[in-house]
């Protein structure tokens, strides 16, 4: 497609209508006159200045052909952050993946065409600073966005798991006119011993008040899972 452009054809216009000397070797300033000279100059400034401009046609033909995309998380313990590298693993596009800390919410939501958000779930809910870049991105991120999910310990085996997913999700999705057509629950890891203080103390009263057992370490982290979701996205970017 590239090669039936219209730059190609101007290219090999000005390649045809040079004509470069067929034996470089020989051509010397003493055995050609000045006008041969000339002409040959000529065809060789022709040529190399069609070749940048082909060349030159081709980057900006793969910069349309490309949309920018980011994907931006928030983590506090590393398993939405791996996931996020899973899912762009599987995706096999060039995409930025950008730490919802470090970033400032109007240069990401103007500079990119295409954005993944993802969360960790936390006592209260989704992250923060995750809705807060969904309250920017109001009107915005109706077109830009193409996938949310988040990394959590309820599972879709149960009713109550389900429910919790689902309530996670709509309080991502509030500020959009629809809920992005791609969204997954994935799941997360808990080693206790990287709890800090304040998360260790309410992570092990939740775990024997509400589910009668001493907290644990488990991981439910599934790299292949990911890296499907992050496939199935690569064509619809
Ligand atoms: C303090 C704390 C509270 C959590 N609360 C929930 C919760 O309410 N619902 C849930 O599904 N998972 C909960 N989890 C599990 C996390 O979602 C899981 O550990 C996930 O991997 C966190 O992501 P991160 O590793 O990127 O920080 C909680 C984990 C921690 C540490």
């Amino acid at each position: 497609m590239i090669l039936l452009g219209k730059p190609y054809y101007s290219s090999l216009l000005f390649i045809c209508w040079s004509e470069p000397p067929r034996n470089l070797q020989h051509m010397s300033y003493q055995s050609c006159t000045r006008r041969e000279f000339l002409l040959k100059t000529a065809g060789y400034a022709s040529l190399a200045i069609s070749g940048w401009m082909f060349g030159r046609h081709l980057t900006v033909y793969g910069q349309e052909c490309r949309r920018s995309t980011a994907l931006v998380y928030a983590t506090r313990y590393g398993a939405t952050k791996e996931c996020a590298e899973w899912i762009l693993a599987g995706m096999g596009a060039p995409a930025d993946l950008l730490d919802i800390e470090r970033i400032s919410y109007s240069d990401v939501l103007s500079g990119y065409d295409r954005l993944i958000i993802g969360s960790g779930i936390w006592a209260n809910g989704v992250d923060q600073k995750i809705l807060d870049f969904f309250e920017a991105g109001r009107g915005l991120l109706d077109e830009k966005l193409l996938a949310t999910f988040i990394v959590c310990g309820s599972t879709t085996a149960t009713i109550k798991g389900r429910a919790h997913i689902d309530g996670y999700f709509s309080s991502m999705h509030k500020t959009l006119s629809k809920s992005p057509s791609c969204s997954r629950a994935f799941g997360g890891r808990l080693i206790v011993e990287k709890l800090n203080d304040e998360d260790h103390k309410a992570l092990t009263a939740f775990y024997r008040s509400f589910l009668q057992t001493e907290l644990r370490d488990w991981d439910r982290t599934d790299p292949n899972q990911a890296r499907s979701f992050g496939s199935a996205l690569f064509t619809r970017l």
